[in-house]
C-alpha cells in the first residue's frame, strides 16, 4: 500500500506547487506589513489589546504562512493593558504598525502608534542578511526601545540606503493626509525623530486616506501605498525625492472577489520576489472571522504605476500561479497542541497582558490556569487565552482537567469577541455542572460590559470525571454587510473525547466590524467567590470542518 500513497502525495505536491488560492491564509491577521529579506517573506500584523502583540509570520512563497514570533511580547502602553484596577483596553492598543529589517545593523525594527505615542521594539536579526533572511525561531528576542512623543498613525517604515552607502529612515503615516518624518537609530539602539512630519499627500477636503506603506523602488523612486477605507487602494509615486512631489493613481477601486460578502481588498502593500515578480498583498473584511489576507500579482505600467492582475471578469482572482517555486515549507496550523515545552506557541494570545504568576506550562504537557480575578464579568477576567479561528469553518476543542476548581469558579471554552458565549463548567459547592452561557457583550463605543451572560442550557453534573472536552464548531464564512447569520455550536464529552454531546442553541456570531478583531477560540478560568482554584488545559485541537 506504500506506493499508491507516495504517488498520490507526489501528485498533490506537484499540483499544489503550480497555483494558489485566495485567501492565502484564512485567519484574522489584519493591517499587514509584508516585506522580504533574502528568500524569506515576513508579515507583521496588528492585535489591539491582545498580548503578546504584533505577531510576525514568515513564508517562503507568499502563500503558506506561519507565525514565528511577536514583536511586542508585553504591551507596555500603560496599566489598562494589564486589565487591572477596573481598567481595560479592548479595541485600543496595536493598530496598523510597521516592521522592517535594517540589514546594516542586523536588526528588526517594529514601530506603532498607540494612543498618541509611537512605541518601538527591536530584535537582533542574528545575521538574517547572511542567512538568506532566516532567523532561528529560538533566537527572537524583542526589546523595548521606548517611545516617541509623536504619533505615527498607521505607519510605514522605510530603511533607505543612499547611493553613498549611508542609511536614512523614514516613516510615512497619517490620516486623513499622509506625512513623512525622518527618524534615526542612535548608536545605543534608541530612536529619535530628526525631521518632523511633512505632508506629502492631501487627498482633498472630506476625503480620508490612511494605512501608509512606504517603499523605494530602484534608484530614487519612492512609492507609497495608501487606502481610502474600506474599498480603495491608491499608489503615490515620486521621482523627485522622498518628500515628493508625489503623483497618485488608483490601484483598485471596489475590486470584487475573491470571496463574497467580504468587502473589498484594501490596506495592503507590495513585495517583490527574488526573481523580480511583484505582488500586492491586502486584506478582506471577512467578518465574523476578522480580516484575512489575499495576494495578487502586480505589473508595472509604462506610466510607472502598478496594476493588479485581475481575472477575466476584472475581479481579484481566486487562483493565480505560485509566486515562488520552492520545496521549503512552513508548519501548518491544524492539529493538536498539548502545551508541551517551555513556551506557548505563537498562535496563542491572551485577552490583555496576563498575570504571569497565575499560569504555567508543565513542560511535559499541559497548561495550568489559576483563577486571577473574582468577578462576574468575563471581559474583566484576566488570563483568557485565545487563538484565531481557521475559516471558513473549523472546530476548536479543549481538553481540561477541572478537578481543581473551587466553589464559584467558572471555566471553559469561549468563542471570544465583543459578543461572546461559552461552554464550560460552573462549580457550585462541590457540584460541577456543564453549562452553555450566552449573552456576554461589550458596548460598541467605550467597550464597557453590557451583558454578563446567562445560562441557556445545562448538561450533566460531572461527578468524578476529572477530564472534560469542550468543542466549539464555528462557521465564520464571511457575511459582512449582510444579515446572514453565522453560528457556533457547542458540545462536550465526558467519555474520554469519544462522544460529543451538543448542548444549547446554535449561537449567532456578530459580524459587525467595530471591535475589529474577529472571533477567536479561547479558554478561560475565573472565580466568582474566592481565588485558589485552577484548571489544567491538557490539549487544544484545531480542525477544519
Ligand atoms: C503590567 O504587567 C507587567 C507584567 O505582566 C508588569 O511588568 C508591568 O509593570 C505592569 N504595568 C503596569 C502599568 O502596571
Ligand atoms: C513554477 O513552476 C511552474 C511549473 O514548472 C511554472 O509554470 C511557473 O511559472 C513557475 N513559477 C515561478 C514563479 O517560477
Ligand atoms: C466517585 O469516587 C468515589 C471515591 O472513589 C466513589 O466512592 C464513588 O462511587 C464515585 N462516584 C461515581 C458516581 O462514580
Amino acid at each position: 500500500m506504500r506506493l499508491p500513497h507516495l504517488f498520490l502525495s507526489a501528485l498533490t505536491a506537484l499540483s499544489s506547487a503550480q497555483t494558489f488560492r485566495n485567501p492565502v491564509l484564512w485567519e484574522d491577521y489584519p493591517d499587514l506589513d509584508v516585506f522580504r529579506v533574502g528568500s524569506v517573506y515576513y508579515y507583521s500584523s496588528s492585535t489591539f489589546a491582545y498580548s503578546p502583540g504584533a505577531p510576525l509570520l514568515k513564508s517562503y512563497d507568499l502563500v503558506n504562512w506561519e507565525p514565528i514570533t511577536h514583536s511586542v511580547p508585553t504591551l507596555n502602553f500603560g496599566a489598562k493593558y494589564n486589565l487591572t484596577s477596573n481598567t481595560r483596553a479592548y479595541v485600543k492598543g496595536i493598530w496598523a504598525s510597521t516592521l522592517r529589517y535594517y540589514a546594516k545593523r542586523d536588526v528588526f525594527i517594529w514601530l506603532g502608534c498607540v494612543e498618541g505615542r509611537t512605541y518601538i521594539w527591536t530584535a537582533s536579526g542574528t545575521n538574517a542578511a547572511k542567512n538568506n533572511g532566516e532567523v532561528e525561531a529560538s533566537a527572537w528576542n524583542w526589546l523595548p526601545k521606548g517611545s516617541l512623543s509623536v504619533c505615527y498613525y498607521d505607519s510605514g517604515l522605510l530603511i533607505d540606503e543612499q547611493d553613498d552607502g549611508s542609511v536614512r529612515m523614514y516613516v510615512a503615516y497619517g490620516n486623513p493626509r499622509i506625512s513623512i518624518a525622518e527618524i534615526r537609530m542612535e548608536e545605543d539602539g534608541t530612536f529619535n525623530e530628526v525631521s518632523a512630519g511633512r505632508v506629502v499627500y492631501d487627498p482633498g477636503q472630506g476625503i480620508t486616506v490612511e494605512g501608509a506603506r512606504l517603499y523605494k523602488k530602484g534608484k530614487g523612486e519612492y512609492v507609497i501605498f495608501v487606502t481610502r477605507p474600506a474599498d480603495q487602494e491608491i499608489v503615490l509615486r515620486s521621482t523627485g525625492g522622498i518628500y515628493g512631489p508625489y503623483t497618485s493613481k488608483m490601484l483598485v477601486n471596489r475590486i470584487q472577489g475573491p470571496l463574497s460578502n467580504a468587502g473589498y481588498a484594501h490596506q495592503g502593500g507590495m513585495v517583490d520576489t527574488e526573481e523580480g515578480r511583484w505582488y500586492y498583498v491586502a486584506f478582506l473584511d471577512a467578518y465574523p472571522g476578522g480580516r484575512i489576507p489575499v495576494v495578487a500579482p502586480m505589473v508595472w505600467g509604462g506610466d510607472g504605476f502598478p496594476r493588479v492582475e485581475t481575472d477575466s471578469g476584472e475581479r481579484w482572482g481566486v487562483e493565480y500561479g505560485m509566486p515562488v517555486n520552492t520545496t521549503r515549507r512552513v508548519s501548518v496550523n491544524l492539529g493538536t497542541d498539548e502545551f508541551k515545552g517551555g513556551r506557548l506557541s505563537e498562535h496563542w494570545e491572551w485577552n490583555h497582558n496576563p498575570d504571569g504568576g497565575k499560569w504555567r506550562l508543565e513542560g511535559s504537557g499541559g497548561l495550568v490556569l489559576q483563577t486571577v480575578d473574582v468577578t462576574g464579568d468575563l471581559f474583566a477576567a484576566r488570563n483568557t487565552l485565545t487563538r484565531r479561528i481557521v475559516g471558513p469553518k473549523s472546530s476548536g476543542t479543549f481538553r481540561m482537567d477541572v478537578s481543581g476548581m473551587r466553589d464559584g469558579d467558572r471555566a471553559g471554552a469561549v468563542l471570544f469577541r465583543d459578543r461572546s458565549a461559552y461552554v464550560g463548567v460552573h462549580k457550585e459547592g462541590t457540584t460541577a455542572k456543564v453549562v452553555v452561557v450566552t449573552g456576554f457583550s461589550l458596548t460598541q463605543s467605550s467597550w464597557e460590559t453590557s451583558g454578563r451572560g446567562s445560562v441557556v442550557a445545562t448538561g450533566p453534573t460531572l461527578g468524578n470525571a476529572t477530564d472534560v472536552w469542550f468543542k466549539m464548531e464555528a462557521d465564520v464564512t464571511p457575511a459582512f454587510g449582510t444579515s446572514t447569520e453565522r453560528t457556533v455550536l457547542f458540545s462536550y464529552s465526558v467519555d474520554g473525547g469519544k462522544t460529543f454531546v451538543r448542548l444549547g442553541p446554535a449561537v449567532p456570531l456578530a459580524n459587525s466590524w467595530q471591535y475589529f478583531t474577529g472571533y477567536r477560540f479561547g479558554v478561560f478560568n475565573h472565580a466568582t467567590k474566592t481565588l485558589g482554584g485552577e484548571v489544567k488545559v491538557k490539549s487544544f485541537t484545531l480542525a477544519k470542518i
